[in-house]
């Protein structure tokens, strides 16, 4: 645009008469000229300074300066900012624009400081009370979610956010209320029920359980209160305020968990103290009946009937006496050789033995023993008798034909190694699983087995400071986990001192 004299000094004039502040700075930020009725601008002659020390008595330009961004974009950028001391404040905005050369590079840019009007009081304290409002609501530790009549959320704190898994961004941006609910009957019954006298009045809900839905498909148990907004009698919209209930419904299920193994090993102390008697009661008959069994055999030249008749007598007798050995070893409290040992070697050995064995010939055997377990402290021959067990019964479960998968790891606290024994076989029915633990309970044939196996080996791992647990779908095989304490300090003092209680 082409102006002549008169028409430049008109110009000068008017943008002399701006109340804000006009400069024009070249690419490295030093001043071309400054106009504006602003008193800086009048008081100092500023040409060829650069802007931000000037303006802002800075070293280098703000990252923030729209300046900066213009720079970096090529567009024009605009920047809001506090002026004055941020109580009195009034609200100013920075703008920048490139003026371009032929070939499209920046030749100078033009920065706008635009100062708008100082709010008056009630202005100023709805604008701080709104701020404090907006903090008030981010800062709660309870998710809170607002939304519009439409459902639209128009309030999201940060707790909420955490607790979803949505950003607040996303949750502003198109979020409907219905989307966090696993269907949208949920939604309609939740404003059925605001609406309804009996839970809390009309216009509210106190302490309802529910599930959410948060952004990765997890359902979250939440207990909510909400409320209708209203404006003028009409509803305007939902507040809802919940708190998470994953972490009290974790605790409450391990205590659950800790109670039924207690009342687990009460019983099992008390029927251990009676076992131990009756076992002792029983032995020295079942002795005599084995031996003098064996010496009728032996000495007597005795007919076919008989001999078969005291062959059945001899036999029983015997499983009567493994019997009373596998109610012994249940009853037995004491530690016989508490020692560092490796499971991956005890587990390693026991498999070395059984491979041979009949049973597991057509049982494939898959191990994942993690590398760089560490120690647990234990009796070796306590600790061959648990998984002996568990790799028999899961064999035996099996009928040999199948699949049994043994892990090893070390726990994410580091506090305990993980025994992990998988078969591929029928599982165990839901009703039995509670049981399976106590002692006598089999659903093996008459004679084919004692139903003591697991006792013991939950007797033993207790005796170690461990914890064993079983999980099964009928019909997709049985998983057993063992957890024992992993060895700490491993200094000399601390074996030696296990060694000691021996
Ligand atoms: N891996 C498994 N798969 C399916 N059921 C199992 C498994 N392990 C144990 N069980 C169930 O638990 C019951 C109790 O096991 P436990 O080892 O205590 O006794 P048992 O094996 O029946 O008898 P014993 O150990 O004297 O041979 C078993 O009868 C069986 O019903
Ligand atoms: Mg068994």
């Amino acid at each position: 645009m082409e102006l002549n004299n008169a028409d430049q000094k008109f110009l000068f004039k008017a943008l002399d008469a701006f109340d804000n502040r006009i400069l024009v700075i070249d690419p490295g930020y030093a001043i071309k000229t400054a106009i504006g009725r602003d008193p800086v601008i009048k008081d100092e002659v500023l040409t060829g300074k650069q802007c931000y020390q000037q303006f802002y008595n800075r070293e280098k330009p703000c990252d923030k300066c729209p300046a900066t961004k213009v720079m970096e974009t090529g567009v024009a950028s605009v920047r809001e900012t506090q002026a004055g001391n941020g109580e009195t404040g009034s609200l100013a905005c920075l703008y920048s624009y490139p003026v371009l050369n032929e070939d499209q590079s920046i030749e100078m840019l033009v920065i706008f400081h635009f100062q708008f009007p100082e709010l008056d009081g009630l202005e100023l304290e709805l604008q701080r009370s709104n701020a404090f409002l907006h903090k008030l609501l981010q800062s709660a530790c309870d998710g809170v979610i607002v939304a519009d009549k439409k459902g639209k959320i128009i309030i999201f704190n940060d707790a909420a956010a955490q607790v979803s898994g949505y950003s607040v961004k996303e949750a502003l941006a198109g979020l409907n209320i219905r989307d966090i609910y696993p269907e949208d009957a949920v939604a309609y019954d939740i404003m059925a029920k605001l609406r309804s006298e009996e839970y809390g009045g009309v216009g509210k809900l106190k302490k309802y359980r529910i599930r959410i839905v948060g952004k990765n498909g997890e359902h979250i148990p939440i207990s909510l209160y909400a409320a209708i907004i209203y404006e003028n009698g009409r509803e305007m919209g939902t507040i809802g305020f919940f708190h998470d209930l994953r972490e009290r419904f974790h605790i409450q299920s391990k205590l659950e968990k800790t109670q039924h193994q207690l009342l687990q090993s009460e019983k099992m102390a008390s029927l251990g103290t009676l076992a131990a008697g009756v076992a002792h009661q029983l032995n020295n008959p079942l002795g005599g009946i084995i031996l003098y069994s064996k010496l009728i055999l032996e000495e007597y030249d005795l007919p076919q009937g008989a001999q078969e008749d005291l062959q059945r007598i001899l036999k029983d007798a015997q499983r009567g006496r493994d019997t009373v050995k596998a109610l012994l070893e249940f009853a037995r409290q004491s530690h016989q050789s508490m020692k560092p040992q490796d499971m991956n070697y005890i587990i390693e050995q026991i498999l070395f033995l059984l491979e041979n064995q009949a049973l597991f010939q057509n049982i494939r055997i898959e191990k994942s023993l993690s590398a760089d377990l560490p120690k647990i402290i234990g009796d070796p021959q306590q600790l061959n008798h648990v998984f002996m067990n568990l790799f028999l019964n899961a064999a035996q479960a099996m009928e040999g034909h199948g699949e049994l998968t043994i892990g090893s790891e070390l726990s994410n606290d580091l506090d305990r190694v993980i025994i992990t024994v998988q078969d591929s076989g029928p599982g165990i029915a839901p009703k039995y699983l509670p049981h399976i633990f106590e002692p006598f309970f089999t659903t093996k044939d008459q004679g084919k087995g004692t139903g003591l196996g697991l006792s013991v080996v939950f007797n033993i791992v207790e005796n170690h400071g461990g914890a064993i647990s079983a999980n099964s779908q009928e019909g997709q095989g049985a998983t057993f986990v063992v957890e024992l304490p992993v060895m700490h300090a491993p200094s000399q003092g601390a074996e030696n001192e296990h060694q000691d209680e021996c």
